[in-house]
């Protein structure tokens, strides 16, 4: 039916104005459809000693390497929701959310990483976030590691080492004890990429430590052994009385051949596979284990390198099964696309390397509307590219975008028009997916407020409220973009036409 009014839309089109107007009226969110926004502790916390709370990885760097964050800050205090938790709540009440997506700071519960102390004042705070929220019937989506590990667990090898799945695994236990009967929405890790090659192959992330040649790999294998204890433990003995689901979120960015040539096309499915395949591959897929083609390329070029055996270790049988088919879904971090090529815009790097092993160039065209974040540019359709490669690839899986946003710098105020115009081609990618029969059944969107957004400090803004760092109580105001965000949850539609010309926020009945 949906096609059939496209194409006469398009007939009529032809001869008429046009009936654009129809269409989008035309297109509606399910009313079960999920939609809220994410945040994760550290970025907006704060509290980073309060009442027990043990250090973890981003205080450790921050305290002691101040210069490596942009504008040499830190998130001890960030939008300080540790204390104002209850204004937080009141934000999603006023954007009519159906669902927060929060982390929980595994050294605010578990102060040195290890069960045998619990502080309870950490369970307390997010008894009270959670409580708060089910009062007006927000679903809690949970993420248990969003990249602040507790530093006695990095001290001792954090993902390098082979104890780091029992680690988590005792972790993941507590949280489920004590909120599950409250939470059914498990996200063991946010974005594993960002974690394994940003923190251990690289220096964009804690712990910074730049092991190029192997971080990444043993990084990856622990941590998928990791979710998938995590996953099991739930699955056998909190979710036959909990009822809940549990998944992991992987970041995917869209992309795509250069050219059309056999070699853009092997490079392009080698990126996928270095980039994403790592941890999607070894949980989502029918064979299991690491992604065949990278994993044969990172072998070789150790065996060329003078390695006895591939830098990149292997699962066992027994390792495969273990983590295959971990999943109840899929959830999909997604802000940007590329353009792979064999040949053209590669760059030159330490031998061996990860970005070595990858071995391909990536390029983005200038007119592509850029963010003020750089890794942030509005790729065409990219987030519907990624849904339907995803579900065609894993066609059992079902998805949740669990981040999805726009970075503007602060000096560009509340009018902003450009993470609107980002939001709703999103969105419209969404219905897109919808309708060509992705099983999807929400959308965070990144980020609730502005936050401590990692080494780039509090210089990029990605909130739908704007937070006052300069202000005691670290006021929150909302941006146009809440008003246009709560307007499409609210009518399920989104009107591109819509402005809201009241740009004061308040708090719908039944809510
Ligand atoms: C990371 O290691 C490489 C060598 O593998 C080196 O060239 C580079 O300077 C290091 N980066 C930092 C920030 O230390
Ligand atoms: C804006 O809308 C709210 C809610 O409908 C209303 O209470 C308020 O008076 C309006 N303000 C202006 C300036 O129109």
């Amino acid at each position: 039916m949906q096609l059939f009014i496209r194409s006469l839309c398009y007939l009529y089109s032809l001869i008429a104005a046009s009936c654009n107007a129809q269409e989008w009226q035309d297109r509606r969110f399910p009313d079960d459809f999920l939609f809220g926004t994410a945040t994760a502790a550290y970025q907006i916390e704060g509290g980073w000693n309060a009442d027990g709370k043990g250090e973890n990885i981003w205080d450790r760097l921050t305290h002691t390497k101040p210069y490596v964050v942009q504008d040499m800050t830190n998130g001890d205090i960030a939008a300080d929701s540790y204390h104002n938790y209850k204004r937080d709540v009141e934000m999603m009440r006023e954007l009519g959310l159906d669902a927060y997506r929060f982390s929980i700071s595994w050294s605010r519960i578990l102060p040195n990483g290890f069960a045998n102390q619990i502080n309870e004042a950490g369970i307390a705070y997010y008894n009270n976030l959670i409580d708060e929220m089910l009062k007006y019937n927000i679903k809690p989506m949970v993420t248990l590691y969003h990249w602040d590990l507790p530093q006695k667990l990095q001290d001792l090898g954090g993902f390098m080492s082979p104890l780091f799945p029992v680690w988590f695994e005792e972790y993941a236990r507590v949280a489920f004890e004590n909120f599950g009967d409250r939470v059914k929405l498990w996200i063991t890790f946010n974005e594993p990429r960002e974690i394994c090659y940003e923190g251990y192959s690289w220096t964009n992330k804690a712990p910074l430590l730049n092991i190029s040649d192997i971080g990444t790999y043993y990084c990856a294998k622990h941590l998928v052994l990791g979710h998938a204890r995590a996953y099991h433990a739930y699955n056998n003995d909190f979710k036959p009385t909990q009822n809940g689901e549990c998944g992991i979120t992987i970041s995917v960015q869209w992309f795509s051949p250069l050219t059309d040539s056999e070699e853009d096309r092997f490079e392009t499915e080698i990126r996928m596979q270095a980039e994403w395949g790592l941890y999607a591959e070894p949980i989502f897929s029918d064979e299991g284990g690491f992604p065949k083609d990278f994993a044969e390329r990172v072998a070789k070029k150790s065996l060329e390198q003078g390695y006895k055996k591939s830098r990149m270790p292997e699962f066992t049988d027994q390792e495969k099964d273990y983590a295959r088919g971990a999943y109840d879904f899929f959830g999909i971090n997604h802000y940007s696309g590329f353009f792979v090529s064999a040949t053209e815009y590669k760059t030159v790097n330490p031998v061996p390397s990860f970005l070595d092993d990858e071995d391909n160039g990536i390029f983005r065209p200038a007119e592509w509307p850029a963010s003020a974040s750089p890794w942030l540019v509005q790729a065409p359709k990219s987030l519907y590219n990624v849904l339907t490669h995803l579900q065609n690839k894993y066609k059992d899986a079902v998805f949740y975008i669990t981040e999805n946003g726009w970075a503007q710098r602060k000096e560009e105020g509340l009018l902003d028009d450009k993470r609107i115009t980002y939001y709703r081609a999103a969105l419209n990618d969404v219905l897109d997916a919808l309708e060509s029969g992705v099983k999807l059944k929400g959308y965070m969107a990144w980020s609730l407020m502005d936050n401590m957004e990692w080494l780039e400090g509090y210089a990029a803004c990605l909130g739908l409220y704007e937070v006052d760092y300069q202000s005691e109580a670290r006021t929150r105001t909302p941006r146009k973009s809440a008003f246009v965000y709560k307007q499409i949850i609210k009518t399920r539609l989104i009107d591109p036409d819509y402005e809201p010309d009241n740009l004061t926020m308040w708090i719908e009945e039944g809510h």
